[in-house]
């Protein structure tokens, strides 16, 4: 079967990150340096037709809600969002990759299940007027989502896993154990699942499961043994009685908060984040368009192994087992992957944004 490449594609060696140098040169120029002033700020292009992220952005409130779209030129030159092409971004969050995808002439459907996001981005990105379009729900619901828009499939679907820095700086959500808040974490206020619930009411053994799994965290008797005894005394409410709660269990090693694996396994139980990941992944197979785009971002090493054997489970067109004469076709076939490896953000993009150091980008173009 010949599979139709789009001509950058034919320009990336199967196992090198086509973004970290190299022979890549695509006319995208890389180090998109911000000053104190975003607006005054160049999304240096050289000559590949794509905009400025800020151009023409009467966004009053930049500044207070501004975070760089992780790995954006990226981003830009695998999703191609020209006039004409559908994108749905399943992750809006402050809006930053819708918006440039908006700017470069695509229509951009952008979901998100955080009310103050999709509040936060329809006020910012209202100037696009009918090319934008939010709504408000989890991306694993993608296919019903997109049909109560009217939407078949859609050129182009990214995903940028996780919270936002919003969700992360905003004391109130609970998300972070340098601020005192309730035990909330939920990016979907509407949710009945809060981090209260799984601390104060979750059985020893399945906090255990969860701090191994979602925290990969070795200490996970004993953090839970930790919770059990304290909640015995009285309920646990808050994110300061939490952390210091698995500090007894946890030593302090190198320069993290001994919490931070536990609060990360609590986020992503109350979120069910690795659950609706796979979910989203099987449900792009039919909404995406022949030769449309999938590109996923993801930040930590669960994640990223969810996306990386979907990947290849969905593009490798035959399968092949000893007791076999021969290959089969493989029925799950679905995607090509222009590069095997994840592409990562640059030293300049870490160096600007820390939150890019953990980034892992993986793309699959559907055949
Ligand atoms: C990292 S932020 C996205 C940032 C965005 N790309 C930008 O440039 O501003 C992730 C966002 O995705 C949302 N989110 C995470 N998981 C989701 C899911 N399953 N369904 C819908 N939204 C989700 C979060 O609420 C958060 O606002």
């Amino acid at each position: 079967m010949i599979i139709p490449i789009k001509p950058w594609l034919e320009l990336v060696e199967e196992s090198a990150s086509p973004f970290s140098g190299g022979k890549r040169s695509l006319g995208l120029q890389s180090g998109l340096v911000l000053s104190a002033d975003p607006a005054a700020d160049e999304f240096r292009l050289g000559g590949s037709g794509y905009r400025n992220l800020y151009e023409g952005n009467p966004m009053s409130d930049r500044q207070e809600f501004y975070h760089e779209p992780i790995m954006g030129e990226k981003i830009l030159e695998i999703l191609e969002p020209l006039e004409g092409k559908q994108v749905f971004d399943g992750t809006l969050g402050g809006g930053g990759h819708t918006q440039m995808c908006l700017e470069n002439g695509a229509h951009v459907i952008g979901c998100d299940q955080d009310a103050a996001a999709i509040e936060h981005a329809s006020k910012r990105l209202a100037h696009f007027e009918d090319r934008f379009l939010p709504v408000r729900g989890n991306f694993a619901e993608m296919d019903q989502l997109l049909s109560d828009v009217g939407v078949d499939q859609v050129d182009a679907i990214l995903l940028d896993l996780g919270v936002s820095s919003r969700q992360l700086d905003d004391g109130s959500r609970g998300f972070s154990f340098r601020e005192d808040a309730p035990l909330d974490m939920r990016m979907d206020d509407r949710s009945e699942l809060t981090a209260a619930v799984i601390v104060n009411h979750w059985e020893e053994a399945e906090l255990v499961r969860i701090f191994r799994e979602f925290g990969e965290e070795r200490r996970s008797r004993r953090a839970a043994a930790e919770i059990l005894k304290a909640r015995a005394e009285a309920p646990i409410e808050t994110t300061f009685q939490l952390a210091e709660i698995v500090e007894k269990a946890v030593p302090r090693v190198s320069g993290k908060h001994p919490a931070t694996r536990v609060f990360q396994a609590i986020r992503i139980a109350v979120n069910r984040e690795l659950d609706v990941l796979e979910e989203v992944l099987e449900k792009t197979v039919p909404v995406l368009a022949p030769g449309g785009v999938l590109a996923v971002l993801t930040f930590h090493s669960l994640e990223d192994r969810i996306v990386k054997h979907f990947m290849r489970r969905r593009s490798a067109p035959e399968l092949d087992r000893p007791e076999w004469p021969e290959p089969r076709p493989n029925p799950d076939f679905a995607f090509t992957l222009p590069f095997r490896k994840a592409a990562i953000a640059d030293a300049e993009e870490v160096e600007r944004n820390p939150r890019s150091r953990s980034a892992k980008l993986r793309v699959a173009i559907r055949n």
